[in-house]
């Protein structure tokens, strides 16, 4: 696929949303423009969702980062390049948002420092082996549930259903509660896509809701695992650790709700994008089939490059720098568009081929190294990689069949529906 420039840049405007309602191939398009012609360019803010226009004042707009050399720059640099201020939100959040949704990725040191260490201590290795022998499971017993069948919706049958269960095995929440979670994550991350905030709700409202109820979940749980720890990583969060830390318990449920949110709906994106690309590149397909472990060891990361699950993230300029050409002032924001990083002609030879043995593959997908670099990177990369070698051995043949129903966000590059057949095979259930 190749992009279309049919945008001219006075005709560009990342914030309106119909922007990102436009062809991958357009879109595509003005990025390529933007990252040529202007990389630093200004745009005003998007329009606020819901109840939001009524309280809060419109911000003064942000440069879009569109080249691979200026992300890397910015996320070397958290001294300059503050999270704090929201690094998930073009606008500042309210104090009340920042209750549910202040999580350690929009922090920066020295908080995000002692919140990223006591969480990293409870992935230990231990935990990741266990959780990597769960993977297995997991994605053996998704298959068998769709394998008779010939055919199903890749992203609500197969690809959401990896993530969401590893994620809430790993903080210890029980299978009858992955509905209600895997519906709640859906709203945070839908920027009222009519599908997920039905008409006549405002989207701030089921927003608040759903961080509250995930709240809710995760307090009880916090209740529990103090009387009773046991080895999940809710345990270990709330359990002082060797160095005396611990989180509190309503630090314990924004991680969750970043956790869920960050490695849920992402490594979802990026499963079903796999299948998409695989199918519309059937000689990249054959040669990952034909040496499944070899290959995966590059084509997971092409996957992640090629979909971007992560169009974004914001910083705010803490002092005066210069980047690029351009001199930057305290309190500007900048919105580091990783999509277009990951197509830079500079940092990677033919960018618009999807080539599953790419090496080098320096791509921003999980974010540039820094201190906020997606601490699930090795979690997600194991989750791709099994589920493709497991589809690839049970359901070789299986294929994407219709058009993707895609996310209408320009915040996560979501696939919502997408179809797909193969040769029914045994249940191993
Ligand atoms: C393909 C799947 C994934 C993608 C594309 C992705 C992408 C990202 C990106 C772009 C960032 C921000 C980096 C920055 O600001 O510099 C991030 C941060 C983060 N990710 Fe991921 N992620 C994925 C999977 C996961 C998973 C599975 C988990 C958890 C189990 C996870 C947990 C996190 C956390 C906690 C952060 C915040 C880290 C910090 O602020 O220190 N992510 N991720």
């Amino acid at each position: 696929m190749e992009p279309r420039e049919v945008l001219a840049f006075d005709q560009i405007d990342l914030s309106d949303p119909t922007f990102w309602t436009r062809t991958w191939e357009e879109r595509e398009g003005a990025f390529r423009l933007l990252r040529r012609e202007h990389p630093l360019a200004f745009f005003e803010e998007p329009p606020l969702p819901g109840k939001l226009t009524q309280i809060l004042p419109k911000g003064p707009g942000y440069r879009a980062v569109t080249r691979h050399a200026h992300i890397t720059e910015i996320s070397r640099h958290p001294e300059i390049y503050r999270s704090g201020q929201g690094a998930t939100s073009i606008l500042d959040l309210p104090e009340e948002m920042l209750e549910y949704f202040g999580s350690m990725i929009s922090t920066d040191n020295p908080r995000h420092a002692r919140l990223r260490r006591i969480v990293s201590a409870a992935f230990n290795p231990r935990m990741i082996r266990r959780i990597e022998d769960h993977i297995e499971l997991v994605a053996g017993a998704v298959i068998d549930r769709v394998a008779e069948q010939g055919g199903c919706d890749f992203v609500v049958d197969v690809a959401a259903r990896l993530p969401l269960a590893i994620i809430c095995e790993m903080m210890g929440i029980g299978p009858a509660d992955y509905d209600a979670v895997f519906t709640a994550s859906n709203v945070i991350l839908s920027q009222g896509d009519p599908e997920y905030v039905t008409a006549g709700t405002d989207p701030l409202v089921a927003f608040m809701e759903a961080g509250q109820q995930l709240t809710m979940l995760m307090s009880e749980l916090v209740e529990q695992r103090r009387v009773n720890p046991t080895d999940d990583v809710t345990s270990a969060l709330i359990t002082t650790n060797i160095d005396g830390e611990a989180l509190t318990a309503s630090e314990v449920a924004s991680f969750f709700i970043l956790l869920v949110v960050a490695g849920n709906e992402t490594t979802r994106n990026a499963i079903s994008h796999g299948l998409l690309a695989l199918t519309q590149h059937p000689e990249q397909r054959a040669l990952w089939q034909a040496d499944p472990t070899a290959i995966a060891a590059t084509g997971v990361d092409e996957i992640v490059r090629w979909g971007s699950p992560v169009i974004w993230m914001r910083r705010t300029v803490a002092e005066r720098t210069v980047l690029g050409d351009e001199e930057l002032h305290p309190g500007e924001k900048l919105v580091l568009y990783y999509n277009s990083a990951n197509r830079d002609e500079e940092a990677f030879d033919d960018p618009y081929r999807f080539d599953v043995r790419r090496s080098p593959n320096p791509h921003v997908g999980f974010g540039a190294a820094g201190p906020h670099f997606c601490l699930g990177a090795h979690l997600a990369r194991q989750e791709i990689k099994v589920m493709f070698r497991q589809l690839f051995e049970r359901l070789p043949d299986i294929a994407a069949s219709g058009e993707p129903d895609r996310l209408r966000s320009s915040f996560i590059n979501g696939i919502k529906h997408l179809e797909c057949t193969f040769t029914p095979a045994p249940s191993a259930r």
